[in-house]
């Protein structure tokens, strides 16, 4: 049976690869559980089974890493080492502090790109502004600075591995392909209102999470709104990168760095890119940045959503200008209608073309004393999804579980699965009812 466990104890603890080499590493390496013959042991934290295997052609160093992160680890000196024995299984690799070299990076990011399904973390000596954007470009998700203690270690190998659970090449089963930049620029929507509370937040992040599901490609999901941003809160995810770190990798920003700095929402597949932790940071950010971000994404995804402020600043401006789709949403009251009246009369006056302008009616309910047809009189435009008022919203909003998903048989999620309908066809598994 082939293993590859480094013999610690032998003069040289490099794996030997063929099948007749006994190779337990040590005593308490040889019982451990294997997927299959060739797949790396997994190993159990939080419940998830994590296949862990450490890259690091150092022995002393690769010991200590193995000495940290326990028995059942494998270890290779180099990444390469490991190409034999991948069968599909995500890994999550621990890269040790040699790694950190150009050259070892290059081999990393070529094994990387070639499979998605391999997650990598790097141990570095020296925490560099330069070797974090090196590694991260070469698709590594996260660099930790030695002495690295067991609480972080196993923290960062817990968030990649949740990160590979369901990535979207993985949902789809085929290992490689599926974030390629195939030419093909993807649909940018806006989700935009003039007034505060509209639920413009619900309404990104639903339509995101339904577009995730219906979609072949990546779906990202940008929250522009940089100094209250809430989809991370919405979607509960703790962000590893938000669109800070993008702006600051700007001048080395290509598909595949951009791909390891969104985070992921695993259960539809949707890409998130958070806003800024600190309100401070949105300053840092203006508008031709933000379009570049939305250049470089628009590459390799079928569609990009961004959630807005409720206010016109240049990053607005901006967006709504590369935006194919405006989605302005009103609520059903007076302040709300008329502020969006003002809305779409700057609009206007900035020339944006009306056939992108989509007006979504939400809390739209016959209870609240307001006609349809009036409000649409009113604004000149008429509604194209009207979304019900619904106790089931801001229920799921505390859940941190978008509506579509958690009461996917309500009125508020049918009309938001609606609304997703003139992105995008219905779910290819055939479950949405019209
Ligand atoms: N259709 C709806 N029914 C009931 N509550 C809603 C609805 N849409 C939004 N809400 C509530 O309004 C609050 C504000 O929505 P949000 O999306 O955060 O607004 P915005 O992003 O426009 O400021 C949400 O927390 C949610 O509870
Ligand atoms: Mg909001």
């Amino acid at each position: 049976m082939s293993s590859f466990f480094t013999n610690e104890n032998s003069e040289n603890p490099v794996l030997e690869l063929d099948d007749e080499t006994p190779v337990p590493a040590q005593g308490t390496v040889s019982e451990a559980p294997s997927l299959n013959e060739s797949a790396p042991p997994p190993s159990e934290r939080s419940g998830r089974q994590i296949n862990l295997v450490v890259i690091e052609p150092d022995d002393f160093a690769r010991s200590q890493l193995l000495v940290q992160l326990g028995a059942d680890v494998s270890s290779f000196p180099k990444v390469e080492d490991l190409l034999p024995y991948l069968n599909g299984e995500s890994i999550v690799l621990v890269l040790g502090p040699s790694c950190a070299i150009d050259d070892s990076l290059s081999g990393v990011e070529r094994v990387l790109h070639a499979h998605r399904e391999i997650g990598a973390i790097l141990v570095t000596e020296e925490l560099t502004t330069s070797l974090l954007q090196q590694a991260l470009r070469s698709g590594v998700k996260d660099v930790l600075e030695a002495p690295v203690d067991d609480t972080q270690m196993h923290e960062a190998i817990d968030r990649v591995a949740a990160s590979l659970a369901l990535s979207p090449s993985r949902r789809r089963g085929d290992g490689a392909t599926t974030f390629e930049d195939d030419g093909e620029l993807a649909q940018v929507i806006t989700v935009f209102s003039t007034k505060g509370g509209s639920g413009k937040s619900v309404i990104a992040t639903n339509l995101g999470v339904s577009l995730a599901q219906r979609s072949e490609k990546p779906v990202v999901l940008i929250d522009a709104d940089l100094q209250f941003g809430d989809i991370a809160v919405m979607l509960k995810l703790v962000p590893e990168h938000t669109i800070v770190d993008v702006v600051s990798s700007l001048d080395r920003l290509d598909v595949s760095l951009m791909q390891s700095l969104l985070v992921t929402h695993e259960s539809s597949g949707l890409l998130v890119l958070p806003a800024p932790l600190e309100p401070a940071f949105a300053d840092q950010i203006d508008a031709a940045e933000m379009v570049q971000i939305v250049e470089v994404l628009r590459r390799f995804c079928s569609h990009v959503i961004i959630d807005t402020p409720a206010y016109f600043n240049d990053v607005v401006l901006g967006m709504i200008e590369i935006s194919d789709e405006v989605l302005l949403i009103a609520g059903m009251d007076i302040p709300s209608i008329k502020n969006v009246k003002i809305g779409l009369q700057t609009l206007h006056l900035l020339n944006t073309p009306v056939e992108k302008l989509h007006l979504i009616l939400n809390r739209a309910n016959s209870k609240v004393k307001l006609d349809v047809a009036e409000v649409e009189r009113t604004l000149q435009i008429s509604a194209d999804i009207l979304i019900p008022s619904d106790i089931v919203v801001p229920q799921s909003v505390n859940r941190g579980v978008p509506v579509v998903q958690s009461s996917p048989r309500s009125g508020v999620a049918k009309s938001l699965q609606e609304l997703a309908s003139l992105f995008a066809p219905a779910a290819k598994s055939g479950r949405r009812k019209k």
